[in-house]
């Protein structure tokens, strides 16, 4: 199966090795971080070319410019020139940084990426963003670049945990509310564990590439991949630093909740289905209602969000399940309100 330059592979050994057959470099550089040098690259190893490898400390504590001065120091030791090839295996923090280095060095290398979470499977490594964290801005440095190739296999996910697993399932849970109603059927029709998932994150690719072939850079259409996130970023960033972190998924489903409620006080979409989704989320990630005294500090930091101008916070919204639409103004008082509903549904 391909789509765009990205391949779905139920054997992921011999993906790599047709590619390595069929493509000359003069070097190869392996980025993986302690847990997917443990559990992924030993899947690969034997198929690659000889390569040079670099480990760098898992998570986004560790997305920012050090650990890529550490990485293009190795490449230089490593002598890569600008034939040479960046393979870049882990999760989105992985993909993300490694391709914004190659990217970067020598004015751009060629990479490929090998998602090993589900997040990165169906989204970071999909629609050419690459980059790091700068002074606590998420994404803050980077350019757009697509990989020569990606190489998905759902194989590297029987190690992931859980709830890296479940947060990933956010994702394609929004790729059916802003592009396919059927597909939420299916996908509700069967509960985490049982999910089919080279066919889930066919599906999500699908929908993230047609969106993005038609708006690479994020102009208009693109928008709507941000379904859930203006909120789901504004509750990420203000957990970041407290024991209630939640993981990105976790976030953009309480985001997603209080979105389709937006959604139904801005837009035509039907308050019982709001509620049935809002609980069917709920269930799924075991969402807990928040603290009312955090409300403000969430309304700010959605105020703060990059993608808003002007002061007025615009949102990817839904017309109907399946039907986004992008760019609607929302005042700080209807987030508010989004809130105390999102509250309302995860004490049913
Ligand atoms: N570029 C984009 O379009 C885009 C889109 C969405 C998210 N992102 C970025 O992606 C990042 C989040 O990605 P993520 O959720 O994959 O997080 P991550 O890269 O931090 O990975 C999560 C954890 O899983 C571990 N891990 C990875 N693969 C594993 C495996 N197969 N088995 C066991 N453990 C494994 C990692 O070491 C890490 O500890 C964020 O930085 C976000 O900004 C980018
Ligand atoms: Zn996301």
């Amino acid at each position: 199966m391909a789509t765009l330059n990205a391949t779905i592979a139920s054997d992921i050994k011999s993906a790599l090795a047709d590619f390595f057959s069929t493509h000359q470099f003069s070097n190869v550089f392996v980025l993986v971080d302690e847990n997917t040098t443990e559990h992924c690259l030993p899947i690969i190893q034997d198929v690659l070319p000889e390569f040079w490898s670099v480990q760098v400390k898992s998570g986004e504590e560790e997305k920012h410019i050090e650990t890529c001065s550490m990485i293009w120091r190795s490449m230089t030791d490593a002598r890569l020139d600008r034939k040479a090839l960046m393979v870049n295996l882990g999760g989105g923090v992985i993909g993300d940084m490694g391709g914004f280095c190659a990217g970067t060095y020598k004015r751009g290398i060629s990479f490929i990426n090998i998602p090993t979470t589900l997040l990165a499977q169906v989204d970071a490594s999909v629609g050419g963003k690459l980059g790091i964290d700068f002074d606590g801005f998420k994404n803050h440095i980077g350019l757009f670049k697509d990989p020569n190739h990606v190489f998905i296999a759902p194989q590297f996910l029987s190690t992931l945990p859980p709830r890296e697993l479940r947060s990933g399932f956010a994702e394609v849970i929004k790729h059916a509310y802003i592009r396919d109603i059927s597909y939420l059927h299916k996908i509700k029709s069967k509960s985490l564990k049982d999910q089919p998932w080279m066919e889930r994150i066919q599906h999500s690719i699908d929908v993230k590439s047609q969106v993005v072939l038609q708006d690479p850079t994020e102009q208009g259409l693109r928008k709507i991949l941000n379904f859930g996130h203006t909120v789901g970023h504004a509750i990420e960033t203000t957990y970041l630093k407290t024991d209630k972190k939640l993981l990105h998924g976790e976030a953009i489903a309480v985001g997603m909740i209080c979105e389709l409620f937006l959604s139904h006080k801005l837009l035509e979409l039907e308050k019982d289905r709001v509620d049935e989704e809002g609980r069917y989320l709920v269930d799924v990630f075991g969402c807990k209602s928040l603290n009312k005294s955090d409300f403000e500090q969430i309304v700010n930091n959605a105020l703060q969000d990059k993608k808003n101008e002007g002061g007025v916070v615009k949102m990817s919204l839904l017309r109907s399940i399946g039907d986004c639409t992008y760019d609607i103004p929302v005042s700080a008082a209807d987030m508010l309100d989004s809130l105390f509903y999102f509250n309302t549904i995860a004490e049913h």
